[in-house]
């Protein structure tokens, strides 16, 4: 393991809860479009523990180069090479595909840019497909715990635009794309698994 290669603790602590409700939900043969891929961990340890996926990462362009180095160096040859993808410039850089992943952007997106992550899904995703959400989310406006409220002070502190979504505003906004929230798991350190269907 190079040492040197971007590292986030967060995907470490959450990769095998969240890799055993992506082993049920993409549960099928099909190709997984990741938005925000980030440092790369998760695409590696997901593709790797599930061999019928083709995975494809994509990051905004000025994140893309994070996942490169561990990418190349896992050479899992269900991972695509990661490709530039700012959710706000349509069309996509993806055509069809089964299934749609995205950790930990919701907060970190400015609204608008949610939007546009849900577009963009929305237009590629098939019939039979899914979309997984994972994070921290509100209900009702309403935090879920201490924790995500100090998390969405820091967050806003930062940048005004972020903040932790509301998971009724995403319903709402889903159906607007031919989507619909179908589950709603509870995850480790008050996060959830969103799944978005057709
Ligand atoms: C907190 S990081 C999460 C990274 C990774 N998914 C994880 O769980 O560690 C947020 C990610 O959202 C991406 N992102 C932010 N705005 C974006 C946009 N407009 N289009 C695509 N990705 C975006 C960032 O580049 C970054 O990779």
């Amino acid at each position: 393991m190079n040492s040197h290669l971007p590292y986030s603790q967060a995907c470490e602590n959450n990769k095998a809860p969240i890799l055993e409700k992506l082993r049920e939900i993409f549960n099928a043969p099909g190709t997984v479009v990741e938005i925000g891929t980030g440092t790369g961990q998760h695409a590696e340890h997901f593709a790797a523990a599930l061999p019928h996926l083709q995975w494809q990462p994509t990051d905004h362009p000025r994140a893309a180069h994070l996942a490169v180095a561990r990418l190349q160096q896992a050479a899992l040859p269900n991972v695509l090479p990661i490709l530039e993808l700012d959710v706000n410039q349509m069309p996509w850089p993806v055509s069809a595909c089964r299934w749609a992943f995205s950790a930990n952007t919701a907060h970190i997106m400015a609204w608008e840019e949610v939007e546009t992550m849900f577009q963009g899904v929305g237009a590629c995703l098939q019939k039979d497909g899914a979309f997984c959400l994972y994070g921290p989310f509100k209900h009702e406006g309403g935090f879920t715990s201490e924790s995500n409220k100090a998390f969405d002070q820091s967050l806003k502190a930062k940048a005004s635009h972020m903040g932790i979504r509301d998971i009724e505003d995403l319903s709402v906004l889903a159906e607007t794309t031919g989507l619909a929230l179908k589950d709603d798991y509870a995850m480790p350190a008050n996060n959830e698994m969103l799944i978005f269907r057709r």
